[in-house]
């Protein structure tokens, strides 16, 4: 086995560039908002929750970040997001946004504090990130639909917009990742296939990690394909390297 999703050429890109951009782009079709001006409140500063923030940042809002993780707080802190408890955050979002792969994570709590017209979206896999039984709980049977992907929950001349029922933003009204970036996902499973058809016998019986050459030949790949070029160590800089047994790319 084969674990193409830890990758680099897998991790990073897809992750970060492809979910990053792909979740605000099904929030943005779903509902026409502006993010500049706007505060986004994003659960889960992981993988693709640093995708979301930066380009939820270059967009014009301002970004607030709320983990669990005091390694990853710390990062988002001196990425220059405010970082905060999630009960703080809910009085100043526009727009929440969890990618955490955990459940409950905005939940009745959050709601009561949230501002009239906040809207609520989900980038994890599955739709048990937001608590929806608590959301209907609050709304009391007062919901409807008031665009396609966007359903209103009135909690008393009070509304949040749910979109797409809490399921996978970018999936549910979007379309996914770009082709651009998948390429990239797909070269990681198709040589990963390869090299277990070439090397299956001699490979230990266990979850292995994509070879780091397969890695750095996508990567290679990919450059050439944006037309860049980039250096290669001299044979004294890799002597000097090896010397100290360090990884050139680490
Ligand atoms: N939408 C997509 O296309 C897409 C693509 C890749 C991954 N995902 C999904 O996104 C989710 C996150 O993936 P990842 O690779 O970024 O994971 P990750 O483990 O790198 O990051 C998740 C982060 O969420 C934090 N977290 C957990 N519970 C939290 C909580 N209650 N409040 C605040 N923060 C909390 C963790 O500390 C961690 O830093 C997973 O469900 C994954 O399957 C979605």
């Amino acid at each position: 086995v084969v674990a193409v999703n830890e990758s680099r050429t897998e991790r990073t890109f897809n992750d970060r560039y492809g979910t990053g951009q792909s979740a605000l782009d099904g929030i943005l079709r779903a509902t026409n908002l502006l993010l500049a001006g706007r505060t986004l409140v994003l659960f889960g500063y992981g993988a693709t929750g640093k995708g979301i923030a930066q380009r939820a940042r270059g967009a014009g809002a301002t970004v607030i970040v709320c983990e669990v993780d005091p390694l990853r707080a710390l990062e988002a802190r001196m990425d220059a997001f405010e970082v905060m408890p999630a009960l703080e955050a809910a009085e100043r979002g526009d727009l929440f946004v969890t990618v955490t792969g955990s459940r409950g994570v905005l939940r009745r709590e959050h709601f009561e504090r949230m501002r009239d017209g906040a809207v609520l979206a989900n980038a994890g896999h599955f739709d048990v990130e937001i608590d929806l039984d608590e959301l209907r709980e609050l709304a009391g049977g007062r919901v409807r639909q008031v665009l396609p992907l966007v359903e209103e929950y009135d909690f008393g001349g009070r509304q949040v917009h749910l979109l797409a029922s809490g399921r996978v933003v970018n999936l549910a009204a979007g379309e996914g990742h770009p082709a651009a970036v998948m390429d990239m996902s797909f070269a990681n499973l198709a040589l990963a296939v390869e090299h277990l058809k070439l090397h299956g016998p001699e490979l230990e019986n266990r979850v292995l990690d994509v070879p780091k050459e397969i890695d750095e030949e996508i990567a290679r790949l990919k450059l050439e394909s944006l037309g860049v070029e980039i250096d290669s160590l001299t044979p004294d800089q890799r002597e000097y390297l090896s010397s100290w047994g360090a990884s050139s790319s680490d």
